[in-house]
C-alpha cells in the first residue's frame, strides 16, 4: 500500500473517503460537505439509525453526483475521544477488509483525524500505515498458483493537521516496510532461510548504501577467535554456522555505536536433547531475533539516522548428529568462561555469549540482543508482550519508553544473584540451563554473564515474534520496539517531548 499526506484539495477528488463516526454523532468539516454534496443522504442515516457511531458499525454511501468523492466509506468509531491503540488497530484492520472487499484502490482516509485521549495526531499516522501494512501482508510464494495481489496497488491519502506528519509517515513507512522484511525472512522455511541465506541477505543491505559495510565470519575465522560455545551449536549440521557483523556508520566514526544482536538459529530442533514432532516445524521460527535486527537496519539506512549502528547475527542450524554436542560436553566460549552443556535445546543463549563478547570491541553506547528464547517467557507473558531485561536502569527506562511510543509493548522482568545461583554446574564454571523456575530470567542471567563492559539489555520475543494456529506466520514484532530505540539515540529531544 502507499502512503500520502492528504491536501485540502485531494479530499474532494479521492475515489473513496473513509470518515470516522463516534457515538455523539457529531459530523466534522468533511464530513459535513460531503453530507451536503448529496443532499443530506449521511445526516438522514443517522437520523434514521442506520448509522450509530457504534465501534466498528460501517456503511458504505455511492455518491451519484458529479462532484467529490465516488464513495463514502463512514465507519464507527465508539465512545468519543476514547480509542486506544488496540481499538484503533480493531478499525484499520475491518478498514481493510472493507477495502480489499469493495476493491477499492483510491483512499482519501480521515480515520488519523479521529480524536483521541490515547493517541495524538503523530501516532496515529504510524499506527495506521504499520498497521495497514501489517494487515494486507501476505507471503504466497511458495504457493504455485497464487491468488492475484491485493493492497500493492492501493494509494492511501492521510489527513492530518499536524506540522510533524511528513516526518511520522515516513518513520511509520520505513517501519512497516522494516517489519515486511523481517515477516519475510522469519516465514522461509528453513530448508532455504539457513544461515548462510542469513549472510547474503545481509550482504544485500550493504549494497544499499555507502555508509553500509557487512562482514561474514565463517566456522574458521570463529574458531580463531575461540568462539567454540557458538560452534558448538551447529556443529552436528550439515550447515556451516555464521556470524553476520553489519556496520552502518551514520555520524563520525569515532561516535560509539550502538549495537542490535539477533539470535539466528535456523531451524531449532533442539539438538541431541531433541524436541517433540508436534509443532517442530514453528522452529523455522528460531531465526525471528536475525530477522527483526536485520530489518531494524534496513530502516535505519532508509531514514538515514544519524547514528552508528551495529548489527551482529549468531546464525546456526541445531541438529541431531553423530557429530552434534551431546548433553555433559563443556565448552570453552571466546570470553574464557566454560559452560557445561546440560540440554543442547537450550542453544540460543550459547550462540549469543560469544556473539555478546565479540562486540565488546566496538566499544558500544549501548547493546540490545533479540532472541526467540525461551519458551518459559511464553508462559510468563504470553503472546502479547516481549520480556526486557538489563543491566542498567535507565536503559531499561528508555528501552520500555520506546516501547510505548511504538505500541509494541514490552515488560520488564529481574535480574540478580539469587537466579545466577541456578546456573552453577559441578564441572564448568557454569550450566546451560538453570532449572524448571524462572526460566526467562536464567538465560537471561547467563547471558548477563557475557557482557559486564557495556550497558545491555535482552528482549526474549518467543512469545511475540509469531502466531501458530490457522494464522501462523511471522509478527515482525520488536522492529517497531528497536526502530523508536534507535530513532530517540539519533534524536534526544524527540524522545523528552513525546513522552
Ligand atoms: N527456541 C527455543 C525457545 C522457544 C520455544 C521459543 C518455543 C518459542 C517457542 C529455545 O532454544 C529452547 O528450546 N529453549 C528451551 C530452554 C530449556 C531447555 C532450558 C525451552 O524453552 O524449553
Ligand atoms: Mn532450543
Ligand atoms: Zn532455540
Amino acid at each position: 500500500m502507499n502512503f500520502v499526506l492528504a491536501t485540502n484539495a485531494s479530499t474532494m477528488q479521492a475515489d473513496t473517503l473513509l470518515l470516522p463516526l463516534s457515538q455523539d454523532k457529531r459530523l466534522d468539516d468533511i464530513a459535513q460537505s460531503v453530507d451536503q454534496l448529496m443532499g443530506g443522504v449521511i445526516s438522514r442515516a443517522i437520523a434514521s439509525g442506520d448509522l450509530s457511531g457504534e465501534f466498528k458499525r460501517h456503511h458504505l454511501f455511492l455518491n451519484d453526483t458529479p462532484q467529490g468523492p465516488r464513495r463514502i466509506l463512514v465507519i464507527g468509531t465508539g465512545e468519543p475521544g476514547k480509542l486506544t491503540a488496540r481499538k484503533y488497530r480493531l478499525l484499520l484492520q475491518t478498514s481493510w477488509n472493507l477495502i480489499k472487499h469493495h476493491r477499492i484502490n483510491n483512499v482519501h482516509n480521515c480515520l488519523t483525524q479521529a480524536q483521541s485521549v490515547h493517541l495524538g495526531d503523530t501516532a496515529r499516522i504510524r499506527l495506521t500505515i504499520e498497521t495497514l501494512t501489517h494487515a494486507s501482508y501476505t507471503f504466497r510464494q511458495y504457493k504455485s498458483q497464487p491468488e492475484p495481489e491485493y493492497g500493492a496497488t492501493v494509494t492511501m491519502q492521510l489527513s492530518s493537521t499536524s506540522q510533524d506528519a511528513q516526518q511520522h509517515l515516513e518513520l511509520g513507512f520505513a517501519t512497516a516496510q522494516a517489519m515486511d522484511l523481517c515477516r519475510n525472512l522469519s516465514n522461509l522455511p528453513g530448508n532455504i532461510c539457513t544461515p548462510s541465506y542469513l549472510a547474503e541477505q545481509a550482504q544485500k543491505l550493504a549494497k544499499e548504501s555507502t555508509k553500509v559495510k557487512t562482514e561474514v565470519l565463517d566456522e574458521t575465522a570463529m574458531a580463531q577467535l575461540g568462539m567454540h560455545c557458538l560452534l558448538s551449536v551447529g556443529q552436528g549440521s550439515a550447515e556451516p554456522s555464521q556470524l553476520i557483523v553489519v556496520h552502518y556508520q551514520g555520524s563520525d566514526q569515532a561516535e560509539q555505536p550502538h549495537v542490535l544482536v539477533g539470535k539466528g538459529i535456523t531451524f531449532d530442533s533442539g539438538g541431541i536433547s531433541l524436541k517433540p514432532g508436534a509443532g517442530m516445524d514453528e522452529m523455522k521460527y528460531d531465526m525471528c531475533g536475525a530477522a527483526s535486527v536485520l530489518a531494524t537496519m534496513q530502516a535505519v539506512i532508509e531514514l538515514a539516522l544519524p547514528i552508528n549502528v551495529i548489527t551482529v547475527i549468531a546464525s546456526a542450524e541445531n541438529m541431531p548428529s553423530s557429530t552434534a554436542c551431546k548433553p555433559g560436553d563443556i565448552v570453552t566460549t571466546m570470553s574464557g568462561q566454560t559452560v557445561e552443556i546440560l540440554n543442547t535445546d537450550a542453544e540460543g543463549r550459547l550462540v549469543l555469549c560469544d556473539a555478546l563478547t565479540y562486540i565488546a570491541q566496538f566499544n558500544p553506547a549501548t547493546v540490545v540482543d533479540v532472541a526467540t528464547l525461551t519458551g518459559a517467557c511464553i508462559i510468563a507473558l504470553g503472546h502479547h508482550t516481549t520480556a526486557l531485561l538489563s543491566n542498567d536502569d535507565t536503559f531499561a527506562e528508555h528501552l520500555l519508553a520506546a516501547s510505548q511510543q511504538a505500541h509494541d509493548p514490552a515488560w520488564r522482568l529481574p535480574l540478580g544473584d539469587e537466579y545466577q545461583e541456578q546456573l552453577d554446574s559441578n564441572f564448568a564454571d557454569m550450566a546451560n540451563i538453570g532449572g524448571r523456575t524462572a526460566g526467562t530470567i536464567t538465560a537471561a542471567c547467563f547471558l548477563a554473564r557475557f557482557t559486564q563492559q557495556y550497558t545491555w539489555a535482552h528482549l526474549d520475543i518467543a512469545g511475540t515474534a509469531w502466531s501458530s494456529g490457522k494464522h501462523k506466520g511471522a509478527s515482525g514484532r520488536s522492529v517497531p520496539l528497536l526502530v523508536q530505540h534507535l530513532v530517540n539515540q539519533a534524536n534526544p529531544t524527540v524522545t523528552a517531548s513525546q513522552a
